[in-house]
């Protein structure tokens, strides 16, 4: 089994996938690390020469690898439960935990970060809210379980997750 959090960019995903992997002995795995394997090139340079329909077409190639997995906590690109094929292989892959925080909280988180392309416009923090509108219904169809992180350390998300899968395995 593996562990898919999934979820806007900003939401912790990275950081609680690596201390989730690091606490239950379990690998990381990052599918934008994938996509930019298979590119060999940077997501920034992925969307910039080749444009946004490329990079989801290399990512749904990348989630119909995960059922091949085993052991591993899955960190999402933000964009990947847009597409039902996607979940699809996703959930055949473990079960989908949602990490989420309200739009000033992603903002606060993000601001100074120049690599990702969906915020390279004049007003972030705008742009922030209207695809979380946007998103929101599909992550929480998509999702599990899910965590606001706005509050809390990365330690008692980890836990929070762990609770959850004990809780499921009873
Ligand atoms: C995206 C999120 C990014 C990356 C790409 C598109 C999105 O991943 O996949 O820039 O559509 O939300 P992170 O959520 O890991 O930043």
């Amino acid at each position: 089994m593996n562990i898919i959090l999934i979820g806007f960019m900003g939401a912790g995903k990275t950081v609680v996938g690596r201390k989730l992997a690091a606490d239950l002995g379990y690998n990381y795995l990052d599918t934008d690390a994938l996509v930019e394997k298979t590119a060999r090139q940077p997501i920034s340079e992925i969307f910039a020469q080749r444009g946004a329909a490329y990079f989801r077409d290399l990512e749904t190639e990348v989630a119909k690898t995960l059922p091949d997995y085993d052991g591993f906590v899955i960190a999402t690109g933000g964009g990947m439960v847009l597409r039902e094929d996607n979940v699809r292989w996703l959930k055949q892959s473990g079960p989908l935990i949602l990490l989420w925080a309200e739009p000033e909280v992603i903002f606060q988180r993000i601001k100074h970060e120049t690599q990702r392309p969906l915020l390279r416009v004049p007003e972030p923090r705008v742009e922030i809210e209207r695809i979380l509108r946007e998103r929101r219904p599909i992550y929480e169809q998509a999702a599990d379980y899910k965590i606001n992180t706005g509050k809390l350390s990365v330690k008692k998300v980890s836990e929070e997750i762990k609770a959850w899968l004990k809780s499921k395995s009873n």
